[in-house]
């Protein structure tokens, strides 16, 4: 028969023991979707759409009864971050060819890129007829300024800082080094819209930055981006980009007559509907952020507690968005186990399951998994841009190893999409399930 403290003993043994090894797990419900914005919307998106359908003047430029959304957006957003200029876009890819073209990227020309970044981000580069140049990251996840200056050339023409997973990059030492060599510095804040280094907003250090407002971003309407910049000519040069290639008038009318913007267009106008709903979720924003970041770091203060487990560096914590949490682990070995532990514990949604992953599955945030800059896939069949001659004698190295700090962290990391809803309940159950299998895993 067993004494009364035997019993408690097992009971312990039997709640402590990992879902992984046949335990109970700390959650059997999904976690919330991680869609930042999606997750504030409400009736205010509806009669947003409702009121441009309603005019029947879907067109940015001109309608039955324009409510000029886009351009009243434009102004909203261009003040919400403290620039004078911005150019509503159709989506974050489209942001950053706009901003190349606008800067006047072509070929023979190296632009540095980071190992952990978007693979629209190299493409843009590419696309362009210019080099990118790998960087590597350091425990920011982000650029590190010493990768950097190592990596810069005599072709190198510009930098590409991108803000990722939520919180900034270490951007004012970029801004500093991009200074000292002459080179453009274009922002990509995609992932951290809103964010803030010393409360002033990530976009407005370099010349030129890019916004995505895809589903997954901190505010969305499905599609759609933004370009801003304080610099009157990139902006003439980012808005003739967007669109046909030249300027307009006050009535949308395309003016044809200024020989310097007699560029070549590229289409990426936004529709007033995306242009409706955004001007809601820009309104919604600093709520979606405070929702995030508090998750985020009542969750990273628990987990300070365990020595096993380091916590990415934020340059400024008060400034992250606070849309992921990224782990970091001694060993590959170690980072994998505590995943599948995790994850088996519920701390995962459902059916994607892509809220709680290895870093090496992130997919096109890293540069390894780039096919086509592992193969230097060309558009056409000459071998466009890498066989140019112009491009001949410049960098063009992408094989696993260029970035080592980066492979090293993409193995021993894992990321956890923080939800802007998530409940204090389910803010407990993360940190529980982090506790038990740090318990199992880690604690020596
Ligand atoms: C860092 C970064 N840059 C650019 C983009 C491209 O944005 P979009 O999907 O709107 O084209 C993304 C989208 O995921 C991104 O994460």
């Amino acid at each position: 028969m067993q004494d009364g403290k035997t019993a408690v003993r097992d009971d312990k043994a039997i709640e402590n023991r990992l879902a992984i090894d046949g335990g109970k797990p700390v959650r059997t419900e999904p976690l919330p979707l991680e869609f930042p914005g999606v997750q504030h919307m409400d009736d205010e998106e509806v009669q947003a759409v409702n009121r441009v359908m309603r005019s029947r003047s879907l067109f940015r430029y001109y309608g039955v009864n324009l409510q000029k959304e886009v351009e009243t957006f434009e102004s909203e957003f261009a003040k919400f971050l403290g620039v004078s200029h911005a150019v509503a876009v159709s989506s974050g890819t489209g942001a950053l060819n706009v901003a190349l073209s606008a800067l006047g990227v072509g070929p023979g020309q190296e632009v540095i890129v980071p190992a952990y970044m978007w693979i629209s981000v190299a493409a843009a580069v590419v696309n362009h007829g210019a080099i990118p140049v790998l960087a590597d990251i350091d425990d920011t996840f982000c650029l590190d300024p010493k990768s950097l200056e190592e990596r810069i050339s005599s072709k190198t023409t510009g930098i590409i800082v991108v803000h990722m997973s939520g919180a900034p990059a270490d951007v004012k030492a970029i801004q500093e080094i991009g200074r000292h060599h002459n080179l453009f510095l274009l922002e990509d804040c995609a992932q951290c819209v809103g964010g803030t280094i010393k409360g002033q907003r990530v976009g407005t250090f370099g010349n030129i930055a890019t916004f995505s407002f895809q589903m997954n971003k901190n505010m969305t309407s499905g599609e759609g981006g933004c370009v801003v910049t304080n610099n009157l000519r990139l902006y003439h040069r980012a808005f003739a980009s967007h669109d046909l290639g030249y300027a307009r008038d006050d009535q949308g009318r395309l003016n044809l007559s200024d020989p310097d913007l007699c560029l070549w267009g590229q289409g990426y106008r936004l529709d007033e509907l995306r242009g409706a709903v955004l001007r809601v979720q820009l309104r919604k924003l600093p709520k979606i952020i405070a929702s995030m970041h508090r998750s985020k770091y009542r969750i990273r203060k628990a987990l300070g507690n365990f020595s096993q487990i380091q916590l990415r560096k934020i340059v400024d914590p008060e400034g992250d968005t606070g849309s992921f949490l990224i782990t970091t682990y001694a060993d590959p070995e170690t980072a994998s186990r505590v995943n599948e532990a995790l994850r088996a514990e519920g701390i995962v949604t459902f059916p994607q399951g892509i809220s709680n992953v290895l870093m090496t599955e992130w997919g096109l945030h890293l540069y390894y998994n780039i096919a086509g800059l592992m193969k230097r896939t060309s558009i056409d069949r000459r071998g466009f841009p890498w066989s140019l001659a112009d491009n001949s004698g410049l960098r063009i190295q992408y094989s696993k190893g260029t970035c080592p700090v980066a492979d090293s962290l993409f193995e021993r990391s894992i990321i956890l999409a923080i939800p802007s809803s998530l409940t204090e309940r389910e803010e407990d159950d993360i940190i529980h399930a982090f506790e038990k299998v740090y318990k199992a895993l880690l604690a020596s």
